[in-house]
């Protein structure tokens, strides 16, 4: 069976969790594709895997472009959608207002893999809007004074794992 993980990513996050995915998926034959060097035709492949980080509420612009460029192709065959992001507490209403409802009812799967807000990868206006972000993650339901009650996002494994499931689910 030939799946393809076809994914964007800004600061690496997404890169990370599509490895992990991949190597849950080692039996079968997996081609990792980043959406900004290469445009896979999904016509190819027995599965497709499509994801990418959330930018304000938005699934990163190479994802997107993808997805609504194969829509009709993605409909009639095996697929699943991931999104990467912040703000792990809004994931499902990322999902939903991302990814077409059409393609949702068809997938094997739509998942949030986490996110990590990493300042390590990060320069300029990216940068500053990490920062604020880990702020409100971190100052969310804390009184003056108190210690942060919400720790940073990571990447959740356990996630990952349960999409590998579903997508080998899919062949039986
Ligand atoms: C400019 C910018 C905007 C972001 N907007 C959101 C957002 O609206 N919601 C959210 O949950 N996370 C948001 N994030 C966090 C990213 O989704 C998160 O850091 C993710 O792990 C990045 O994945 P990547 O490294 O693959 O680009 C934003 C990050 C940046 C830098």
């Amino acid at each position: 069976m030939k799946i393809l993980i076809a994914y964007s990513t800004k600061s690496g996050t997404t890169a990370k969790c599509t490895a992990m995915l991949a190597d849950k998926l080692a039996l079968h034959s997996v081609k990792s594709v980043n959406l900004a060097k290469e445009l896979p035709d999904p016509a190819e492949y027995d599965f497709v895997a499509i994801g990418g980080p959330v930018r304000f509420g938005r699934l990163h612009k190479k994802t997107a472009e993808y997805i609504e460029k194969h829509k009709e192709k993605l409909m009639s065959r095996r697929a699943g959608y991931f999104i990467v992001c912040g703000f792990v507490d809004s994931a499902d209403e990322y999902i939903e207002k991302n990814i077409p409802a059409e393609l949702r009812e068809g997938a094997s799967a739509c998942a949030c893999f986490g996110g990590e807000l990493n300042l390590k990868n990060m320069k300029g206006f990216d940068r500053l809007i990490t920062r604020m972000m880990i702020k409100v993650v971190t100052d969310e339901g804390k009184s003056d004074g108190e210690l942060p009650t919400r720790s940073l996002p990571e990447i959740m494994p356990e996630s990952i794992s349960r999409f590998a499931d579903a997508i080998k689910a899919s062949f039986r």
